[in-house]
């Protein structure tokens, strides 16, 4: 018996499928068919698949061609697939010619004849279009982002403002048809969305102005200093039916948000300690805004948000004491270590600009302990230890770029699907953020070292 295999998203199944199922079946006589998980098609970008993962594969069953259905759901899981099934044929769309030509040493590879003038990407166009963001604020981080929106789907950067123009002309001049503009209203006028990367203090005001303006906002971390207008934010977002998110990158690394997942469902028992640490030693040039007081320069704000996520996600707001520890120099924390008190757990963070400390985190539990080296907050890998050596497991995960992809997927993604807050990071997970940050600004129980 010839069995023949062949993989695809299949989202709103159309003729050039059922054509391409048609004919990969008539290569044999058994025909295996791959559907991609949710979560595969994410992580490579598709994120605006329409169909969930059930009823692809119900509507590959409903054409009659497939013998068997299975969800691909890893990189080089095609390889395992054709050695476990025994396959003769691995059967693929012309649209990929040479692209598989590797797995000429497992199978004979096979191209079909794609369907001209049709294609799940034309049918999801047909009703809804991209979401036109513009970027406001052209410095170090949002030159870092028009490529990583680039790989995307469902997103296009088509404006960019800066008061520094030239910045602004800098960031679009990479973008096709990307307009730099005049002003943050004329930017707001021709955006459904807008990615904030301005110094900290501008962001309450942009996020105001252009959720005002009806956009989605996407603002980098920290969102906001102070609880209070964090929380007004957020309902001012959700009374305008626009998405408000705060764009911590560590939230969104898939690596981390397995670690998550796994510790709460208990893989070390009950969390009793976090140690989560991050520490980047600039020369300290005091034109930079990050060594300047009275632009919230310093540690913590620059990279306390990445440290306390992992507390806040695992152990919650609901803290019972925090105090603070820090090294100033003309108004700035070049080194913070702060230690949260919960009713049965400890957690202590560091944070260092002036001050060089291992970059780990360890979260520890009554039956083992997880260990993310340096640098954790972009992880692709972490470590599950315990007493008995032999039940340690190491996890590898892909982190592409600069891994602000995540982030923007995700930001689409909330959009198309009208959800407000997203699992990654709480809206009341950044609003506790910005709370820490404010009792900080005020100095409560604040130790200078
Ligand atoms: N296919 C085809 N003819 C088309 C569209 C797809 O033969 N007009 C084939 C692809 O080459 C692939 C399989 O169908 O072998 C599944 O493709 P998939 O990526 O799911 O479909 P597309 O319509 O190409 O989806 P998208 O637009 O999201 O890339």
């Amino acid at each position: 018996m010839k069995k023949v295999i062949t993989y695809g998203t299949f989202d709103l199944l159309h003729q050039g499928h059922i054509n391409l199922l048609r004919r990969a079946k008539e290569l044999g006589d058994y025909l295996i068919v791959g559907v991609t998980s949710d979560s595969f098609d994410r992580g490579r970008g598709k994120l605006n698949v329409r169909n969930n993962v059930l009823e692809r594969v119900e509507a590959v069953k409903a054409t009659g061609y497939a013998d068997m259905v299975i969800i691909e759901d890893y990189v080089g899981q095609k390889i395992d697939d054709i050695q476990k099934y025994n396959i003769d044929i691995f059967a693929i769309g012309s649209d990929w010619e040479g692209k598989f030509d590797y797995l000429n040493e497992y199978a004979k590879v096979v191209y079909l004849p794609r369907t001209q003038g049709i294609s799940s990407t034309m049918l999801r166009a047909e009703t809804i279009s991209d979401v036109r963001i513009g970027v406001i604020g052209c410095g170090r981080i949002a030159n870092r982002f028009p490529s990583e929106a680039d790989v995307v789907s469902g997103l296009k950067v088509v404006a960019a403002f800066d008061t520094n123009q030239s910045a602004a002309r800098a960031l679009a001049s990479g973008i096709e048809q990307c307009k730099v503009c005049a002003s943050a209203a004329e930017l707001y006028s021709m955006v459904d969305a807008v990615y904030i990367a301005t110094p900290h203090l501008s962001h309450y005001q942009y996020i105001k102005e252009a959720v005002n303006a009806g956009l989605h906002v996407l603002v980098e971390t920290p969102m906001v200093l102070d609880g209070n207008q964090a929380k007004e934010l957020f309902e001012l977002a959700e009374k305008k039916g626009v998405i408000l998110m705060e764009a911590n990158k560590t939230a969104h690394c898939p690596a981390f948000n397995h670690l998550m997942v796994m510790i709460k469902s208990g893989v070390i028992g009950e969390v009793v300690d976090i140690e989560a640490s991050e520490s980047k030693l600039w020369s300290s040039n005091m034109s930079l805004r990050e060594f300047d007081a009275k632009q919230a320069g310093g540690s913590f704000y620059e990279l306390g948000s990445y440290t306390l996520l992992p507390i806040i996600k695992l152990m919650g707001c609901n803290y019972d004491n925090m105090d603070i520890y820090s090294r100033m120099e003309n108004g700035v924390d070049m080194f913070t270590r702060g230690v949260l008190r919960y009713p049965h757990a400890t957690c202590s963070f560091k944070v260092g600009m002036g001050v060089k400390t291992e970059g780990s985190l360890v979260i520890s539990g009554t039956k083992g302990y997880a260990y993310v080296p340096a640098p954790w907050w972009k992880t692709d890998y972490f470590e599950l230890r315990y007493e008995d050596q032999n039940k340690n497991q190491k996890y590898f995960y892909k982190w592409d770029g600069e891994g602000l992809r995540y982030e923007i997927q995700e930001f689409v993604s909330c959009i198309v699907n009208r959800r407000f807050s997203t699992s990654r990071l709480r809206r009341r997970e950044s609003v506790c953020m910005a709370e820490i940050m404010q009792s900080f600004t005020e100095r409560k129980n604040f130790f200078e070292i």
